[in-house]
């Protein structure tokens, strides 16, 4: 196990930058996941992790020791890719055995022993004497994460390892993975561009964009704190509602003509911030109302999910989308009222759409968001 730091590191392919100026400190035993859209230098980062790429620039430490020139090998780390690739003439248990059996040093029965164990934490105790043909991709996959962890690496680097597998499938792995990292608290890296599949299986997130971390922390804190507006859209389903606002007085003037009347209690929070801002507020803290509301709205579509339903506004010149219960029995093509919890609205720069009320680690800006 190890903890893993990347000081100022960049890598440059010709003349695209893949990833920028990269700080990140990675605890030993961490989940630490790389959340990001296509693109956005999440493998070249796990690459560079692993030592399969060199960085054009910065320091890559293992435990404060650096590594930027090691070889993946001389790392100790195991990378586990988005296709299985796993050899197709051994069966599982010789696929699972084969990294002990390199350099011929781990004794015969020690090796039965340990791939014995490893099928027991990934439950494919019954699949040992099979193919890879003769398996499933979860299952398959199963195999992967055993044959990389089988020698005890010290940071395991899984990238995007779910993508290829059916929806339940994904749900039921990534408990696997989750339980596995509990049972060997490995430090590990995890590359998806899936926020619900960072969300729960992270204890903290790098989300990524154009290279660069937008921002690090807990999924409590990235959904909740978002530190810009490129965070706040990247987490949470169905995605944040943004209206474009203008500050006149104690009121918010929309699109459209309409205006909201700023609640004294709240007047302090958007006090002296710009005149024009981007407001964001996720779906669950929008809600209809029976008394008079902040505005009206259609409904012109409602999905129902069984455990929720959506349903979808038409204001104005905006639209809002509505996380409401199971029950909800709103139909399309009614006119409804419709309130916010104001103590939920994030307020955004229009320019460069960074979160006003964030406070980073390092600097205090505004007053911080409460939840
Ligand atoms: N070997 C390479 N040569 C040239 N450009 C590369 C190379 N590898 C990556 N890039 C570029 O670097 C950028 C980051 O790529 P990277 O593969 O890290 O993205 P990613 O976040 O993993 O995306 P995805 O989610 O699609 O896998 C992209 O613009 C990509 O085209
Ligand atoms: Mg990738």
């Amino acid at each position: 196990m190890a903890q893993v730091q990347l000081v100022g590191v960049s890598k440059r392919f010709g003349s695209t930058i893949a990833v920028q100026a990269l700080d990140l400190d990675i605890a030993d035993g961490e989940f630490f996941t790389l959340l990001g859209g296509s693109g956005c230098g999440k493998s070249t980062t796990l690459h560079l992790i692993a030592g399969l790429e060199t960085p054009s620039s910065g320091h890559i430490l293992f435990d404060s020791e650096e590594v930027t020139a090691r070889s993946p090998r001389e790392r100790n780390v195991a990378v586990v890719f988005q296709n299985y690739a796993l050899y197709p003439h051994k069966t599982v248990a010789g696929n699972l055995a084969f990294p002990l059996l390199i350099g011929g040093r781990v004794p015969k029965a020690e090796i039965e022993a340990q791939v014995r164990e490893m099928a027991r934490l990934l439950r494919i105790e019954d699949l040992l004497e099979r193919k890879p043909r003769e398996l499933s991709g979860g299952q398959q996959q199963r195999v992967a994460l055993g044959r990389a962890l089988i020698r005890r690496p010290q940071v395991f680097l899984l990238d995007e390892p779910l993508s290829n597998l059916d929806a339940r499938l994904r749900v039921t792995l990534r408990r696997e993975i989750k339980t596995l990292h509990q049972a060997v608290r490995t430090t590990l890296i995890y590359v998806t561009h899936d926020q619900e599949e960072a969300m729960v299986l992270s204890d903290r997130i790098a989300v990524m964009h154009a290279g660069r971390v937008r921002q690090c922390g807990s999924p409590r804190e990235i959904y909740h704190t978002p530190a810009d507006l490129t965070v706040a859209e990247l987490v949470g389903s169905p995605p944040l509602n943004c209206l474009d606002v203008e500050v006149r007085e104690q009121r918010f003037a929309l699109p459209g003509g309409g205006e909201l009347a700023i609640p004294p209690a709240q007047a302090e929070r958007f006090a002296n911030l710009p005149r024009r801002m981007r407001l964001g507020i996720r779906p669950e803290h929008v809600q209809v109302t029976s008394s008079s509301g902040l505005g009206r709205g259609r409904v012109q579509q409602v999905e129902h999910l069984g455990k929720e339903t959506y349903v979808f506004l038409e204001c104005e010149e905006y639209g809002l989308t509505m996380r409401a219960a199971a029950d909800c029995v709103l139909q399309p093509g009614q006119v409804v009222d419709w309130t916010w919890r104001w103590e939920h609205v994030l307020c955004f720069d229009p320019h460069d759409g960074r979160n006003l009320h964030y406070v980073s680690r390092s600097g205090v800006q505004g007053p911080k968001v409460s939840f």
